[in-house]
């Protein structure tokens, strides 16, 4: 029998309309747009709507990845969300909710809460289900109104997040050159308090004892550092498990977090500045979003082509991490 393979048929991304500059919150806050850009290379971002959710924002960008892959909705066999800002915190899923919106009716919807590195987790599911022969047309999707869950009085986590969502379409072929190669995630509950949503099911809504707020906190610091090292070392591996040098990748996609974290990875793994897709300073950290955004930026820039081997790294809360080595297979 032909070996199957998973491949990315394409990409696409939805960006919410209002545009938040560094200088809106010189005027909440005790910041500036010199000290955000210095510290982070952030100078934007962009937050939904008070109306819009995060399968909102998720459904714009996934029609459009549906069109571009030329699949009717019928063909879609499967839908999974990657995102750390659910529309609801428990049920119903926010996949259930964006594939009824797209009208995709008796396929199995999913979530997954692995915060920044979703995508390369959603990745890694894709495959799995594909290479088995379970299901040939899967759509993924990173999605977050992390607007919603931002302390406002807070100046070294608000100003480093945007809402946005990112969409694929992952489907069978028998190419291996035209495949998603390997995929490799993982994580460690051990730091869980450096990056962290507090709200959890201690306390109680009777006589509202003892509730703790939802609005995500962070050791900026030790997670830089960590972030890194990390980082750095799981790209190496991927590349060396893979036989794949520097020279072999066309693009670089690394969370888009912060300037100094992506140029610290990017010039200890020696990348060209060429190599190295940067977003982050039009659309902030936008978490499981992140990587199909500035996928689908190099694709509307006309730079993606079929073939071309992407490298992808992510990293985030939980704390979790991840790689893939991605082929486009898209038009
Ligand atoms: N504006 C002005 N000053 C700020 C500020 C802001 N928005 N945010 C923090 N500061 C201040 C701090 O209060 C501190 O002041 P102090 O010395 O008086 O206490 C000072 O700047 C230095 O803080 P520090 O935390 O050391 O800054 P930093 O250079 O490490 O930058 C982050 C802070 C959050 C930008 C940086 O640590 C970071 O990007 N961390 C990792 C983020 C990340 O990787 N996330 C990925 C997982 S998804």
């Amino acid at each position: 029998m032909t070996k199957k393979y998973a491949s990315l048929k394409s990409i696409a991304s939805y960006i919410p309309p209002k545009c938040i500059k560094n200088s809106d919150f010189e005027e909440i806050l005790d910041t500036s747009d010199e000290w955000i850009q210095k510290r982070t290379g952030i100078q934007m971002r962009y937050f939904a709507s008070p109306e819009q959710n995060s399968s909102d924002l998720g459904v714009e960008a996934a029609k459009l990845a549906i069109k571009r892959s030329n699949l009717k909705i019928e063909e879609i066999d499967l839908v999974i969300v990657a995102t750390l800002s659910p529309d609801f915190l428990g049920m119903p899923s926010t996949a259930c909710l964006l594939s009824t919106k797209l009208g995709i009716k008796n396929r199995p919807a999913f979530d997954i809460s692995t915060a920044c590195s979703g995508f390369i987790y959603l990745l890694a599911l894709a495959k799995s289900f594909i290479e088995s022969g379970t299901y040939e047309n899967i759509l993924i999707v990173g999605a977050e109104k992390i607007s919603s869950i931002l302390d406002f009085t807070d100046r070294s986590t608000s100003v480093l997040f945007g809402d946005g969502a990112g969409a694929a379409i992952i489907s069978t072929t028998t190419q291996k050159e035209h495949s998603i190669l390997d995929v490799h995630i993982s994580s460690d509950g051990a730091y869980s308090d450096y990056l962290l949503t507090p709200r959890t099911l201690k306390g109680s809504h009777f006589l509202e004892e003892n509730l703790i707020p939802q609005y995500l906190q962070m050791k900026g610091n030790e997670t830089f550092k960590l972030a890194v090292k990390t980082l750095t070392n799981d790209v190496e591996e991927i590349m060396k498990k893979n036989n794949i040098d520097v020279n072999s990748i066309d693009f670089f996609i690394p969370h888009q977090a912060n300037l100094r974290i992506i140029s610290a990875v990017g010039e200890q793994l020696k990348f060209s500045p060429q190599q190295v897709v940067v977003t982050v300073h039009k659309y902030g950290n936008t978490s499981a979003a992140s990587i199909p955004m500035a996928m689908n930026d190099i694709y509307e820039d006309g730079k993606l082509k079929n073939g071309d081997l992407m490298l992808l790294d992510a990293f985030g809360g939980g704390l979790t991490w991840g790689s893939a080595l991605v082929h486009f297979n898209g038009n």
